[in-house]
């Protein structure tokens, strides 16, 4: 009698955990911090398509976007963890900071969180919705599909002072990158694999008329940089551009498609940033570098590092909650 009842408990708790009641989490189940792949196919089955359809039918609109957007997720989880904390909006909030002026994609994730909560409201978290979209708008630019864990709460704090202490600025050498990353349970060749995005989209002239025109007291132009590079960019980008909205492509062989041609650019001496040119230049980073540009490595192994970005400080539980808008916490 006892040990019927025992092997019903028993039977009652792999069934809840099987069938995604989200209070009860095996982390062997579940896998870190309580996400899993294939999290809404009980509460939401066809999240994942539904947000894939909303957020190609805005990028169709404009698929600049596409890079903005997978920017998002890492500017999202450095900062208070993957919580959707970099949506809200309000005076003082991430958006509002420097390093976010030029962070762009923020209404593809109003669009798939409207197409979401028409079919499941108050299912689908912003957090996992910026995670879904990161991995869309990859596969939008020619990049390898990979699994999302879905499972993050929306946070309900965000501050502007946070994100700018917590965002790598482009300036940053090697150690200063790893320390970064590391802080976050990132290792050393994650972080040159993530910095593999910048195979797509743009920056701002503000982010390199340092290296071009004030590197430091002895020289005017960064000499690790390819001088007919630092030429060209300096006709791009006049000296007065610090205020300007000229933008740059940061691949400058195939800048439209997520490939390993960033690793490319980096042998040639043309990574746009000291944070992108330290990776070749550093022994720490050179040989993932090279590794990287080996045919097939980038595109399996940027899913992966991706997801192990996209647990980073994910909150459960009362520490978040399911918003209703991404811009905004619940009443
Ligand atoms: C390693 C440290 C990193 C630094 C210092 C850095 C810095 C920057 C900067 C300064 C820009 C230009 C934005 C502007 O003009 O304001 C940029 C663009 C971009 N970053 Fe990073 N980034 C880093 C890592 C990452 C990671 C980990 C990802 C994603 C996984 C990422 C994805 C992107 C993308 C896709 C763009 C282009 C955005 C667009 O075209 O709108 N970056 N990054």
């Amino acid at each position: 009698m006892v040990m019927g009842q025992r092997w019903k408990c028993l039977l009652l708790i792999v069934v809840m955990a099987l069938s995604g009641v989200h209070g009860v989490r095996d982390r062997t189940l579940y896998g870190v911090d309580g996400l899993s792949d294939n999290y809404y196919r009980y509460s939401c089955p066809n999240a994942e398509s539904v947000i894939q359809t909303a957020v190609n039918t805005e990028l169709d609109k404009n698929l600049k976007l596409a890079a903005g957007i997978i920017r998002m997720q890492f500017h999202d989880c450095f900062v208070e963890g993957c919580d959707g904390s970099v949506l809200l909006d309000g005076s003082n909030t991430e958006k509002q900071a420097p390093i976010n002026a030029k962070l762009i994609g923020y209404e593809v994730i109003d669009a798939a969180k409207a197409a979401v909560e028409a079919v499941c409201p108050g299912v689908v978290s912003c957090a996992d919705i910026i995670a879904y979209a990161a991995r869309d708008s990859t596969v939008k630019l020619s990049g390898s599909r990979w699994e999302v864990q879905g499972g993050r709460k929306d946070g309900f704090h965000s501050s502007a002072s946070e994100a700018e202490a917590d965002l790598p600025p482009p300036e940053f050498g090697a150690s200063q990158l790893i320390d970064s990353f590391a802080r976050r349970e990132l290792s050393t060749a994650q972080m040159v694999i993530l910095s593999g995005s910048h195979t797509v989209g743009v920056a701002d002239c503000s982010k390199i008329v340092g290296r071009l025109y004030n590197f430091n007291n002895n020289q005017m132009t960064d000499p690790s940089m390819d001088p007919a590079y630092a030429e060209q960019l300096k006709k791009d980008c006049p000296q007065n551009s610090w205020n300007t909205t000229i933008e740059v492509f940061m691949d400058t062989i195939t800048p439209g498609s997520f490939d390993s041609n960033y690793y490319q650019v980096l042998q040639q001496r043309k990574g746009l940033f000291t944070s992108d040119q330290t990776l070749l230049n550093d022994a720490r980073t050179s040989g993932t570098v090279n590794t990287l540009m080996e045919n097939g490595r980038f595109q399996k192994e940027f899913g992966e590092a991706m997801r192990a970005m996209a647990a980073i400080g994910v909150k459960s539980g009362s520490q978040g909650e399911i918003r209703k808008y991404c811009r905004s916490v619940n009443y």
